[in-house]
């Protein structure tokens, strides 16, 4: 059995998602650099989600993100901010996707908080589409750490991190064979074209420029995070769907470490864009955290966030 890949822009219609089985076919990445081209800024967010949503690089690395998620959540969470009459603060973002979940957090930063610094990040922002010659139909994409990710031998499409399951004998038998012949030609530098693909939404990349303060950067929830903020920002991504628990402390453990003392982790989760967090504000203590606020429904990782103990600390 055989299935198609979705690699150049075409109208995102119901049949054009899924193939003759209904199955969704696989969408190349590299048309989310593509999206300029779509003037209508509705169908430009729609067919963004829709790229986002197929994409995956491992296992958590799922890239799915909306516009305006977490509003009321984010306005909160901002005038907490205020509340605590910080000198000069400095926000760190985890996990951030494309930016877009971001947008609204970041406006309201703006109206309300003077002279701010803000990091948004990622474990990946970047991602290279390779090509042996300009020219060619064929590509694969590559992650900053040079594993390809994704193999486009029009008209077919694979996402490595994806299996495409026994039902299509043909695209894996063909799938195996295109791979080991990108990783000889990566492998002896026989691609000599390169594109970046940066997975950075126009709306958020323009108020990154509203100041010198405002950066992105690659950073994995399981580093040491090098700097210490005020305030960290995590959404749709601390809980149990992602990590086990045993990850959560350690990631956990990071951010307690990134905080200064009094910091404020903000972390929540909800079903879909505007619908209730789960959620809450946590104030860093000498040993801790204790919850500050929790706006909207529990936070689904309350229990753990408050158990967690500062390892260099004793009772
Ligand atoms: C479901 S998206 C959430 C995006 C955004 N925060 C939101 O609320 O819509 C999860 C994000 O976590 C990132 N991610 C997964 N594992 C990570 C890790 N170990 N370190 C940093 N980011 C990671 C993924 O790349 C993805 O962008």
């Amino acid at each position: 059995m055989i299935r198609t890949g979705i690699y150049k822009l075409e109208k995102f219609d119901r049949a054009a998602l899924k193939d003759i089985f209904g199955r969704e076919r696989n969408i190349s990445i590299s048309l989310y650099q593509q999206l300029d081209k779509i003037d209508n800024f509705e169908e430009k967010t729609r067919y963004a989600e829709i790229i986002l949503n197929r994409f995956n690089t491992d296992r958590n690395v799922i890239k799915r993100t909306y516009r305006d998620r977490f509003n009321n959540f984010d306005s909160l969470s901002i005038n907490k901010i205020q509340d605590q009459g910080y000198d000069r603060i400095s926000i760190l973002d985890l996990a951030i996707s494309d930016g877009r979940a971001s947008c609204f957090f970041l406006e309201q930063a703006l109206l309300k908080l003077q002279n701010f610094q803000y990091t948004g990040s990622d474990i990946h922002i970047n991602y290279y589409l390779n090509k042996v010659k300009a020219g060619t139909k064929s590509f694969i994409i590559t992650g900053e750490d040079q594993k390809i990710i994704e193999i486009v031998h029009p008209p077919f499409v694979w996402n490595l991190a994806r299996t495409e399951g026994g039902f299509y004998f043909i695209n894996n038998l063909l799938k195996n064979h295109y791979l080991k012949k990108a990783r000889a030609a990566f492998l002896n530098h026989k691609y000599t074209y390169q594109e970046k693909i940066e997975l950075i939404h126009p709306d958020y990349q323009t108020l990154l420029t509203k100041s010198k303060d405002f950066h992105i950067r690659k950073h994995d929830l399981f580093d040491p995070i090098p700097a210490k903020y005020c305030v960290i920002r995590a959404m749709n991504i601390l809980h149990t769907g992602y990590f086990n628990r045993e990850h959560l402390l350690s990631i956990l453990n990071n951010i307690y470490n990134g905080l200064e003392m009094n910091g404020l982790l903000i972390e929540g989760s909800n079903e879909n864009a505007g619908s209730p967090v789960n959620g809450a504000i946590y104030r860093k203590y000498e040993k801790g955290f204790k919850i500050l606020s929790e706006p909207e429904k529990p936070s689904r990782i309350s229990e753990l966030v408050l158990s967690f103990r500062d390892i260099n600390k004793n009772d």
